[in-house]
């Protein structure tokens, strides 16, 4: 077939997605689907050199020595979480992927981080970056080339979610500038970021069978969202989720991989499988998966254990998967691998110095786990800390957002004379805070919660051991009642201090564990562990009661915000492991606090709308419709017009801010450059790189191998006698099956480079503003930047811009926020593009989104009736 025919049948498959079909997609495909898999092709900010070099790396290698890299090696076969196979040959050991999201996991000399969910509080561009970079420098230490985190899947759909914490926020505006700060921060000190877990993985329960339906327009405007951003960032990897979408996996869904991801988003990257999330040989290899992890596993009887290793090899041999395509996938690797290397300098990578199967204290162990073999010193104790400590404490103090501050004199305290401690949450956890793996018990203060995110602390400031070392400083005297069910004692320890400080904490995780009877998600927004009723005891005896908060999300506290007794609450979330000292800078006033609510606190669960399927009535295929579309959080108590106890983005500090002088200035379009429209329409056509062996020999086991059982390997294992059928791997050259097709193909109009169409990045509108402190004490304002897109499909507002901006007392400060294209459209289904429509909008500054303090209407762009992105705009002051 003629190049143009093929093309002209690609663009059909492509515009064949406006009207929800496409007649090249298989049968039982998901409407939405496009074949076949874009391949890596390079680009700007370092790809294009990366690709070279990957495309000259795997140039040199044989089918199973690229197969070996697409494979992990088996779980707990080496030494870290996920390991892919090596090149001896050319002396490329083998990749360490290792998690958590708020540590480097099992292992020890590493730091706990803040949580997720605490950077989105701090609303701090700054503080993201940082955590990002001393994170990555932690992983980077211990010779980990993957990093399993950020996450931004579970976006927050719903309130009880057991791994919102790991994530940012239910806003995608926010979590997506938590993404694209944390990957660059990570990748700038060479460690592979990955970010998870694509896509609409939102709850813990069902997980590795829900079958998500969601519409085209949810999808993009929420959940790809902050993805788009980390690819932007340049992400080098992206972990697919256990769930499926539109009734296919989602690691052999060929929507969000091949069309949304590969070719919209132009991910350069590799795919990786959550741990267990592949189903298929096949499928998932044409659909759009790069690299299988932990890489056993699911195809129980096949002689491979595995859906890849071995047996990849054989379907590229037999013709199934066409070599280019496990060409593309190592070339992905491979550049992945190459461009975050040059962000660092190339710095040689260190050796792999831990094992995540010892336990942390425990030095000598098998490098390789499962076969108990090769027993070796495998933990070498290599302290990655720095000075992290400083970092952790700073984003602690910073994320931490003061609900409640009666008559803005409760806090900060002022050397009390006799203060109480009180619940559990404010002490040291018995027998430590690593005692139970994974954090899986729930004991003492909470500064984490539990499933693979977590790490060991290598210590945990209790708030009470914080508390009574300030109080010794000040003379203060105290009083403790570390029981949360003895309430008589609590009400004793309130009765008379000058401050009595009530702690309470509710903890949720991963799935595969579970506390209380909280399958990972929480059964209710309740405070676990008799809080509530801790609370309202110190409450009835205590008329200056302050409340401390450490919680994965949001709880009922409509209570405690009305309580005449409370003068004060503070949401700490999980603040890692300076929790106790970041608190009492904040109470302390020896740093404002800066913590804006990153979620609404509803008076009710059910105000919340979307909530966790905890049954089904079909168990073994659940199915959920995301129906409420692009109306979670603060968007949909916009729309159903209830009111919420604090609302999304509330934060108190120490003095007040007012917000002044509102000015809008448009940018004018320019004329058709030639950068306007996606850089490129047409991919060059796939490529295969050096050629493949197809002999016996060149495929199975070398002659006196002694496999290591139960590793997984990329040779092919032929049965006794079996005669050797394989001639040649097929060269699927233009052929008409659209998933082998390997001739040139179409970039979707909203594609282009990293993150989708830089048009939809061009700045469209500049605003200004002026905060003015006019308190007498110095602070940071976050100013929040809503846009009302217009018409009844849209929440009322959506966050488009934050900033948070020092400001000394009876200062005043001007800030600028810019509204990019992509901030004022909406997705359009039927374009398959982001449209600027012609509704009227307009742009408000608030303390929240409620508290609105400046608003005005945009003037309409010049180009709104152009449409989409024929021309790149530029601002002209
Ligand atoms: C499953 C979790 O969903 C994922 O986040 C994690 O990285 C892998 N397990 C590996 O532990």
């Amino acid at each position: 077939m003629a190049r143009a025919t093929t093309a002209i049948l690609a663009a059909v498959a492509i515009l064949g997605n406006a009207g929800l079909t496409n007649a090249q997609a298989p049968a039982g495909a998901p409407a939405l689907s496009l074949f076949p898999s874009p391949w890596g092709q390079g680009g700007g900010d370092g790809w294009d050199a990366a690709y070279e070099k990957a495309r000259a790396f795997v140039s040199n290698l044989t089918l199973v020595e690229k197969v070996n890299l697409t494979t992990g090696t088996g779980w707990e076969f080496d030494r870290c979480i996920g390991n892919t196979g090596s090149i001896p040959r050319l002396g490329f050991r083998s990749m360490c992927l290792q998690d958590g999201t708020v540590a480097v996991r099992y292992t020890d000399k590493n730091s706990v981080f803040p949580a997720g969910m605490n950077m989105a509080a701090t609303f701090s561009r700054s503080l993201m970056r940082r955590r990002g970079e001393a994170m990555g420098s932690e992983f980077r230490g211990k010779g980990i080339d993957v990093a399993l985190g950020p996450v931004t899947g579970p976006l927050g759909r719903v309130p009880a979610g057991g791994r919102n914490w790991e994530g940012f926020s239910p806003d995608p505006y926010l979590s997506g500038v938590g993404m694209f700060e944390t990957v660059t921060g990570m990748q700038s000190v060479g460690v592979i970021a990955t970010a998870k877990h694509y896509i609409l993985n939102e709850q813990e329960h069902f997980r590795n069978n829900v079958d998500v339906t969601i519409d085209d327009r949810t999808m993009h405007e929420l959940y790809l969202w902050p993805f788009a951003d980390a690819v932007r960032a340049g992400v080098g990897a992206v972990m697919c989720s256990y769930n499926k979408i539109n009734g296919n996996y989602s690691c052999e869904n060929s929507w969000t991989l091949n069309y949304l991801l590969k070719n919209e988003l132009n991910f350069q990257g590799f795919v990786m499988s959550d741990w267990g999330a592949q189903h298929s040989t096949l499928e998932s290899a044409l659909a759009g998966l790069d690299m299988a992890m932990p890489g056993d596993g699911g195809a129980r009887g096949n002689v491979y254990g595995a859906f890849w290793g071995g047996a990849l090899t054989e379907a590229v041999l037999n013709g199934t998967i066409p070599a280019w395509r496990v060409d593309d996938m190592a070339v992905r690797i491979m550049a992945a691998y190459y461009k975050i290397g040059a962000l660092s300098g190339n710095k040689p990578r260190p050796d792999v110095n831990f094992s995540a199967w010892v336990k942390p204290n425990v030095t000598v162990g098998p490098v390789y786990f499962r076969a108990n073999a090769s027993i070796e010193p495998v933990n070498l104790h290599v302290d990655v800390q720095a000075d992290h400590g400083a970092l952790i404490r700073e984003i602690g103090a910073k994320s931490t957002v003061l609900l409640k501050n009666k008559n803005n004199k409760a806090l900060p305290l002022h050397k009390p004379g006799h203060i109480a401690i009180i619940g559990e949450d404010a002490q040291d956890a018995p027998g430590g805070p690593n005692a139970c793996e994974d954090n899986k018990c729930y004991r003492g203060t909470l500064a984490m919660g539990y499933g693979s995110g977590p790490g060991y602390f290598p210590y945990l400031v209790a708030p009470a051991t914080a508390l009574k070392k300030r109080a010794a400083a000040d003379n203060t005297t105290v009083a403790e009642a570390p029981s949360n069910w003895d309430l008589d004692a609590a009400r004793t320890a309130a009765t008379g201090a000058d401050v009595a400080f009530v702690f309470a904490s509710a903890d949720s995780g991963e799935g595969y564990i579970t506390i209380d009877g909280n399958t990972g998600d929480r059964n209710n927004l309740t405070l676990w562990g008799n809080g509530d009723a801790l609370i309202q005891a110190v409450a009835s005896v205590n008329p200056n009661t302050i409340v401390v908060l450490h919680t994965v999300g949001p709880v009922l506290i409509d209570y405690a915000a009305k309580h005449e007794n409370i003068t004060a609450i503070l949401w700490a979330g999980l603040q890692g492991q300076e929790s106790g000292n970041s608190l009492v800078d904040v109470l302390y006033g020896d740093i404002a606090p800066q913590g804006r609510s990153p979620f609404t606190w509803g008076q009710n669960i059910s105000d919340y709308g979307a909530q966790v399927m905890y049954t089904s009535p079909t168990p073994l295929a659940p199915a959920q419709n995301f129906s409420e579309g692009v109306f979670i959080d603060y968007r949909y108590f916009q729309h159903a017009h209830t009111s919420s106890v604090y609302p999304f983005g509330h934060g108190l500090t120490y003095t007040q801010f007012d917000f002044e002088n509102l000015t809008v200035h448009p940018c004018k379009g320019q004329a058709a450059s030639t950068a306007a429209v996606p850089s490129k329409s047409w991919t060059a056509a796939a490529q295969t790189y050096g050629t493949v062996n197809s002999s016996m020999s060149a495929n199975v086991d070398p002659s006196g191998f002694q496999r290591i059982k139960p590793f997984i390997y990329p040779w092919i294992i032929r049965a006794a006698n079996a005669t050797w059928l394989f001639t040649a791997p097929k060269a699927f050259a233009n052929t008409t099956d659209p998933r082998t097709n390997n001739s040139a193909q179409a970039v979707l109009p909203a594609g282009g480079a990293p993150g989708g169409n830089p048009g939809l990045y061009d700045t469209v509108y500049t605003i200004g503003f002026d905060v003015r402190n006019r308190g007498n004490v110095n602070g940071t304002a976050v100013p929040q930047l809503y846009v009302q897109l217009g018409g009844k499909d849209n929440p009322w507002g959506v966050l488009r811009g934050f900033d948070d901006v020092s400001v000394a007392a009876g200062d005043r400060v001007h800030v600028e926020m810019n509204l990019t294209r992509r901030d004022i459209s909406n997705w359009d289904t039927e374009k398959q593009n982001w449209v600027v429509n012609n509704l009227q909008k307009y742009v408000f500054i608030g303390r929240s989104v409620v508290d609105i303090a400046l608003n005005s209407s945009l003037p309409a762009l010049s180009l709104q009736s152009a449409g989409v992105m024929q021309q790149r705009l530029a601002c002209l002051e």
